[in-house]
């Protein structure tokens, strides 16, 4: 809600005289309650022509989402379980974010980006099984002073708002009023249950059809805005926080083309690129220097891609930093070499460890050899580099399946339909005395998105360019 919408009303209504007040708004939290007269209120619910709802089909992730739903009832017999969207919070004052429902609620109900906030799906046990509806506060009608008085959720300042009868229909579920949700004793409810917290995030290790094109698509909206990043370098050259204009440019294509970013878009250029996540992107894009730009798109379904690109601000790459660059990638080469179904999650991470270990031992960076950096007891010096992991899982959450038992997570078994990350980085700070100073303020991280396959594991994001040959390429392509 703008607080702009909300100056415009008040202002209107500071101009009603006091004793007009018949009526002020109850659930203000401010001493902003505005009084409306008695005409508004005699004439405002009417004069209003129906609304004859045609019911939609069943969206397509319908049938997807019934599927979890089965894979959760199965798992917790005879249990009643509650799965909350989550509630609007509190940015300042009467202002609130964005809300963004629970990804778990998301998953289970296929209800996305158009969640209402405050739903709740429900298990309710019966014979054989669950009965599951999902409450909601369905829209108010029009003779209520939610509909014109409510800042929050009246129709009249937020625009339509759905209906039982519309939203069972689209989701292919059972709906009912949030009024006519009640707590009972003994449920087990989600992220207050550890068990049930843990099932719904393993639930989403290996994607299903669905979810793998809406990866796809998220990726695609992702490259487009890398495309326009590298369109637009010149104006990030020329302004004096430029890394605002990078972020500003994805930004507008993530909310034209998606639903958002699935995360604040890290736009670091020079040394910043050193700080992992560095979102405060105030600073300047200096010819010269590299970018790197760790964004990702989160499409309308919720689900987003996760993709960093490190580039050189004039176009081509100097001597010193194409040989980081080109470090990080076959650090990243070989990780995905070692994405094989049946491989461990975390011998990924250490494949492109033994890359960035070889290297800066090479690189004379290191106390020890490469070897000795290696040992997973008294090794981990070439780690000062690149302090990060190499993958997480990706989907819903851009650290997806965070819940996850370990034995499932890093020490779990790569499987087909899973989507993970690979991103090896060096970074060397701009104070560090360890390494040379040509060195120092150079940071490169290289970031994909990956689908495991029965054939082996495919790079969704191969099509932004991402040798270093490939990248300079690609900014003299744009830039004719
Ligand atoms: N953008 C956060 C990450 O790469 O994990
Ligand atoms: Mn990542
Ligand atoms: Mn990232």
């Amino acid at each position: 809600m703008s607080t702009g919408q909300r100056d415009t009303i008040a202002d209107a209504a500071a101009e009603i005289p006091a004793e007009a007040t018949v009526e002020t708004i109850e659930n203000s939290t401010t001493n902003r309650k505005q009084p409306f007269p008695r005409g508004f209120l005699d004439t405002i619910s009417t004069g209003w022509a129906e609304r004859p709802e045609t019911l939609p089909q069943p969206r397509a992730q319908a049938a997807f989402a019934a599927a979890r739903r089965a894979k959760v009832s199965a798992a917790f017999p005879g249990k009643r379980l509650v799965l909350p969207a989550g509630s609007l919070k509190q940015r300042s004052n009467d202002t609130d974010y964005v809300f963004r429902a629970h990804s778990a609620f998301a998953h289970l109900t296929g209800w996305a980006s158009d969640a209402e906030p405050d739903s709740v799906l429900v298990f309710d046990p019966v014979d054989g099984g669950h009965e599951v509806t999902l409450y909601f506060r369905e829209r108010a009608d029009r003779t209520t002073t939610e509909f014109y008085a409510d800042a929050t959720i009246g129709e009249f300042w937020i625009g339509p708002r759905p209906s039982l009868a519309g939203v069972a229909a689209d989701l292919g579920l059972a709906t009912a009023h949030l009024d006519d949700f009640a707590a009972v004793d003994g449920e087990r409810v989600l992220d207050d249950d550890d068990e049930l917290t843990r099932f719904v995030s393993e639930l989403r290790l290996v994607k299903d059809e669905f979810e793998v094109a809406e990866m796809r698509r998220a990726v695609e909206i992702t490259a487009a805005g890398f495309d326009d990043i590298v369109r637009e370098l010149p104006s990030a050259i020329a302004h004096a926080r430029g890394e605002r204009v990078v972020e500003g440019v994805f930004h507008r294509r993530a909310r034209e083309d998606g639903n958002g970013e699935g995360y604040d878009t890290i736009a670091a250029s020079g040394p910043h690129a050193c700080y992992l996540h560095w979102t405060r992107n105030d600073g300047t894009v200096a010819p010269g220097d590299l970018i790197l730009i760790d964004a990702g798109v989160e499409a309308d379904s919720l689900y987003t891609a996760d993709i960093t690109r490190t580039l050189p601000v004039s176009g081509t790459f100097t001597e010193v930093q194409r040989r980081v660059y080109e470090t990080v990638r076959e650090a990243a080469d070989a990780a995905f070499a070692a994405a094989q179904v049946g491989v461990r999650f975390r011998d990924v991470h250490a494949a492109a460890m033994t890359v960035i270990a070889q290297r800066t031992a090479e690189w004379g960076l290191l106390p020890v050899t490469a070897d000795e950096a290696l040992d997973a007891d008294q090794g981990g010096q070439h780690r000062r580099y690149m302090v990060h992991g190499t993958s997480h899982h990706l989907g819903i959450d851009v650290h997806d399946c965070a819940q996850a038992r370990r034995e499932m997570y890093y020490d779990g078994i790569l499987a087909p339909g899973m989507v993970f990350t690979i991103e090896p980085g060096l970074y060397f700070q701009i104070d560090d005395l360890t390494v040379p100073a040509e060195l120092r303020g150079i940071g490169v991280r290289i970031e994909d998105d990956i689908l495991m396959t029965e054939d082996g594991p495919v790079n969704l994001s191969a099509g932004i360019p991402r040798t270093a040959d490939d990248v300079e390429a690609w900014i003299a392509r744009l830039h004719p």
